[in-house]
């Protein structure tokens, strides 16, 4: 009974929020239409949550291979003012966020800043049809085309532009810290070959790859009863999250309870299915258009192409963290990485698992300095 009303609740729940997306769809426009000046960094990252507690930040901006202009923030200097004396890192944040996921804690307590501090040169990506980065070189986000997207073109398009464009400008291989989805765009790249001549690392939070284990209710529920695809014909192209994210993301232990307005971010639909694809069938592979025929246009074959995680180089350098209370990330399918990655070379893969640990805690919690960063920077220093 407790189970239905659960399930009903989260159907309304989703029903509202994809109402809502379609409202971000009109608000968007109008402030498109009314603020001609794309990608406004008066607004931006730089100007609201770094140059306010006295940090140097810098807006810049790449366009991806199909079209997608993105906005990155650097930080090349720490509080000192002093240029960094250590190599780029390029953070990628998950879904339903932005680079603000690095900065919302105090300056001690965030990787970003933390990084910045100890004379890293910090690089902060924004992903497609985040609000920094909604633009297009043909298209705008009220065309259904612009939101034709999964985590395949993360991965494909965006981390590329992200990473290309970061050693363009330092002339430096860098390294990587994603969390959440950030993680499966990087996995899903690497296991292609892409990008790893110019990474030296790579920190994963939250690893997300096999997906067959998830115990969020909400995110299963959605899966199973293919919610997003439903959302999808009824053409509404924009997802926009807003909810109990604790039902997603698990009890996180360690959130800062001050800090609240976090913002949430859209992302297209058509990703959401892809994901929802990946929690009913269990594997890694390309979006499924259901149709054989469309696969074979797309891929010519006519089932989706598979992500091979076994196939990420050896002597690659690795580092895992993952918690014993993400219900996203599930303890499950992290092993299952890890066994997939059970002939990395072992002095090129770190493991570190959190028990209190659940999937906002990785970037926000209050201790996460001592618990995650500190090690992260370990890992840095010696690759
Ligand atoms: C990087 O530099 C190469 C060579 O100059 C150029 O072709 C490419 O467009 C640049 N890419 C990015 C993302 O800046
Ligand atoms: C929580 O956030 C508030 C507001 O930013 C801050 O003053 C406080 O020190 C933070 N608490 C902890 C434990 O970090």
């Amino acid at each position: 009974m407790a189970n239905t009303v659960f399930t009903l609740f989260s159907l309304v729940l989703i029903c509202i929020t994809a109402t809502q997306g379609r409202k971000t769809l009109h608000l968007n426009h109008e402030l498109l239409t009314s603020n001609p000046v794309f990608g406004d960094d008066v607004h931006g990252i730089c100007k609201t949550m770094v140059e306010t507690l006295g940090y140097t930040c810098e807006e810049h901006k790449v366009t991806t291979k199909d079209g997608y202009i993105l906005s990155l923030q650097r930080m090349p200097t720490g509080r000192s003012g002093q240029k960094a004396d250590k190599p780029p890192v390029l953070l990628q944040h998950g879904i339903f966020s932005d680079a603000s996921t690095w900065l919302v804690n105090s300056p001690d307590e965030s990787l970003g800043f933390i990084l910045a501090d100890n004379g890293y040169d910090v690089w902060f990506a924004n992903v497609r049809g985040t609000k920094y980065s909604n633009g297009h070189t043909s298209l705008n986000p009220n065309d259904q085309g612009y939101w034709d997207w999964s985590w395949d073109e993360l991965a494909g398009y965006d981390l590329p532009a992200f990473v290309q464009y970061v050693y363009n400008y330092t002339g430096q291989k860098m390294h990587y810290a994603g969390h959440s989805l950030g993680t499966l765009m990087a996995l899903a790249a690497f296991s292609q070959g892409q990008v790893l001549n110019m990474l030296r690392s790579a920190a994963l939070l939250c690893p997300i790859a096999h997906m067959n284990q998830i115990t969020s209710l909400l995110t299963k529920f959605a899966a199973d009863t293919f919610i997003a695809n439903d959302l999808y014909w009824l053409r509404i192209h924009e997802f926009n999250p807003n909810g109990p994210m604790t039902l997603v993301t698990g009890p996180n232990c360690c959130l800062n309870s001050s800090i609240t307005d976090v913002s949430s971010e859209p992302t297209a639909t058509k990703n959401l299915i892809h994901l929802s694809q990946m929690i009913r069938t269990g594997k890694i592979a390309k979006y499924d258009y259901g149709d054989e025929g469309e696969n074979m246009q797309h891929y010519g074959q006519p089932d989706p192409p598979l992500y091979d995680m076994t196939t990420i180089p050896k002597e690659f350098p690795l580092f895992l963290t993952y918690g014993g209370q993400d219900m996203l990330s599930d303890v499950k399918d992290v092993q299952h990485l890890l066994n997939d990655l059970q002939d990395h070379n072992a002095n090129k893969l770190v493991v570190l698992f959190k028990e209190d640990y659940a999937h906002l805690d990785f970037v926000r919690a209050v201790n996460a300095n001592q618990m995650i960063y500190d090690p992260i920077m370990s890992f840095y220093r010696v690759n």
